[in-house]
């Protein structure tokens, strides 16, 4: 999705603001651009990849203040006009924006009437003609934008560069923003990846901030008028440079570093004495956890897949209601909200807008949420302000595997505590516990063999779509495997539970139809295997994903696949590497950009 970065400093700004777009890259877009200022303001900007700017760029530019993006397109087209920054008329003013601005086309109207040229389609370009109408008739930098912004409704993370001015002038609402205090220097972006290699010091915008950037300082003031109460953090570099680390793609390293993500997540929380877990970030004690009527539990693609592993767990060890929601339908249908109850929001970068809209929904109606969250500080760690970070490190590849696991493992360890309170035994719960510990090791083992992945992508590489069955906690599974190839690999997946694909989806099913079979052995691997055959007994492949040692159940299947045997309950989180290291392979296969889909944003900051 959209990115910014800006510098103001001594040091020449554009090689910054180029390395800037460059870690900004994974969070997928279609075009970029930077402006620099030398006198006048220098604005480069084409379609593609941040490589393709950086051919188009001069050897040298003067400058030491700028601003940069990464545009993932929502107004207008894929094209060079479109891309930011957008420039004011008289080129003295330069705008870089993520967002969407809601009343944008009656701007846009209002701006023509008045004699203004758009060169562009987009929303973001009328905020610089009404900057410059503001900064033409006297006003200050920080003034004019504060009164285009009260004009405007919508969401924004911006940054402004004016020709006359030392200054950055930078404002946010709905979508995130962090300015970068170094020595002499100043940075700003809309990602923390993009900052951690110049400072640890941070100021963490809030939405309806608006802050002026220079070298020595940052004033930070409410769009509303007076002083914000936004502090300085220093955020802990925890996860160091993401490197590819001698791997040819992001998505095989995050695959690859399972194992040790996993030993992070569950390291201290895991309370082997008590037959319980630790999560000092929840503010749940005995008594809340005992009452609690019910948990309900939100997120987005792959985070919604972990929700529905995080529910059923739930369920099965506490013996209470839990309910996963897709967050993008959440806030709109209205939802009842008990203020007792325990609402999860689940996400790995933190930002997705629908997500964050659904947690304002629950808190407004007087719910707290506690987050599920992997990119500490992050907005909805903080909008959340208690919760659990996942510890999966940097997560570079578009397509999520890593964080996955880990907010799987994060729900578990909630549901083992909550039952562990209301439900279950010490001794039960030490023999769980005795269980995940070993499912670090067990991964790691499944990834140094892990079967005839290759022999599946010649069974699904050319199909006219993919189904994936599963019962149980191996149905979100299914979802996730199917979601993963559907996204990298451009095949039309279904994921069901396997029970229901004889309701529908077996009209699918001819001659050598791929499907992907989730079955550890389980309660359910009966009747999944009698699903099994109703796909085989019309002509179907079938690919499956099964426990080592399970031989009955290989003779039904074209290509088997083992993974170690674990306890029912942790069950998905050695059953999805298969799929993920499927999807990966079909994605190389097929000469698909694995760490970079079309079209997909690794955040998604609108709604
Ligand atoms: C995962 O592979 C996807 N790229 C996507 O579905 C993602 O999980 C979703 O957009 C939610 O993102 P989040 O975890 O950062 O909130």
């Amino acid at each position: 999705m959209c990115g910014i970065f800006g510098f103001i400093g001594k040091r020449s700004a554009a090689p910054l603001l180029v390395d800037g777009l460059r870690r900004l890259e994974y969070r997928g877009y279609d075009s970029s651009g930077i402006v620099v200022k030398n006198g006048n303001l220098q604005v480069h900007k084409k379609i593609g990849k941040v490589s393709e700017l950086s051919k188009i760029l001069p050897n040298h530019i003067e400058g030491n203040v700028g601003i940069a993006h990464t545009r993932w397109a929502t107004h207008g087209g894929v094209t060079d006009e479109n891309a930011h920054p957008h420039l004011s008329q008289n080129g003295d003013i330069a705008l870089v924006h993520n967002g969407i601005i809601d009343n944008a086309r009656g701007l846009r109207k209002r701006l023509t009437e008045r004699g203004f040229h758009l060169e562009s389609e987009t929303d973001s370009e009328a905020l610089v003609h009404m900057i410059s109408i503001g900064i033409d008739s006297g006003q200050s930098p920080l003034e004019s934008v504060r009164q285009t912004l009260n004009r405007v409704t919508g969401t924004w993370g911006l940054c402004v560069l004016f020709k006359e001015h030392d200054l950055i002038v930078c404002a946010r609402n709905g979508s995130p923003l962090i300015i970068g205090k170094g020595e002499g220097e100043s940075f700003v972006s809309s990602d923390p990846h993009a900052l951690t290699q110049h400072t640890q010091s941070f100021y963490l915008l809030e939405d309806g901030d608006m802050a002026v950037v220079t070298r020595d300082g940052i004033d930070i003031s409410r769009l509303e008028g007076g002083a914000s109460s936004t502090g300085l953090t220093i955020l802990e570099d925890e996860w160091g440079e993401a490197d590819m680390a001698g791997f040819p793609h992001y998505m095989l390293k995050e695959i690859h570093e399972q194992p040790e993500a996993l030993r992070r997540c569950i390291t201290g929380r895991l309370d082997m004495a008590n037959g319980s877990a630790k999560l000092g970030g929840l503010r749940l004690d005995p008594l809340r956890l005992r009452t609690v009527p019910h948990v309900r539990l939100i997120g987005c693609g792959t985070a919604l897949n972990a929700t529905k592993i995080g529910q059923l767990a739930i369920e099965s060890l506490a013996r209470i209601p839990a309910v996963a929601h897709v967050a993008s339908e959440f806030r709109y249908n209205d939802p009842v909200i008990n203020p007792n109850a325990i609402h999860f929001a689940v996400s790995q970068s933190g930002e997705t807008a629908d997500t964050l809209s659904a947690v304002k929904e629950i808190q407004l109606k007087g719910g707290d949420v506690h987050g599920i969250v992997n990119v500490v500080g992050s907005t909805i760690a903080r909008t959340c302000g208690q919760g659990v970070y996942i510890h999966s490190g940097p997560e570079q590849a578009v397509a999520s595997t890593k964080a996955f696991t880990n907010m799987v493992a994060s729900l578990l360890l909630f549901a083992i505590r909550i039952g562990r309170t209301r439900n279950f035994s010490r001794e039960k719960g030490q023999s769980i516990i005795k269980d995940f510990q070993r499912i670090p090791d067990l991964m790691e083992k499944y990834l140094q063999n892990p079967g005839p992945i290759d022999e599946a992508v010649e069974l699904v590489k050319d199909a006219k779509s993919v189904l994936f069955l599963g019962r149980g906690l191996s149905a979100p599974v299914a979802s996730e495997g199917a979601l993963k190839l559907m996204e990298i690999a451009y095949i039309p997946c279904l994921a069901y539970p396997a029970g229901e694909m004889k309701h529908g989806p077996i009209a699918l099913l001819e001659e050598g139809s791929p499907v992907v079979v989730i079955l550890p052995n389980d309660k359910h691997r009966e009747k999944t295997i009698a699903s099994m055959h109703e796909c085989r007994a019309r002509g179907a492949k079938i690919i499956l994903i099964h426990e080592e040692g399970d031989v009955e159940a290989t003779e039904e299947a074209d290509i088997s696949i083992p993974v170690p045997s674990c306890s029912y309950l942790l069950t998905p989180l050695l059953t999805v590497v298969p799929t993920q290291l499927i999807a990966y392979r079909t994605a190389l296969a097929l000469g698909c950009d694995v760490d970079r889909p079309r079209n997909l944003a690794k955040s998604v900051t609108v709604e």
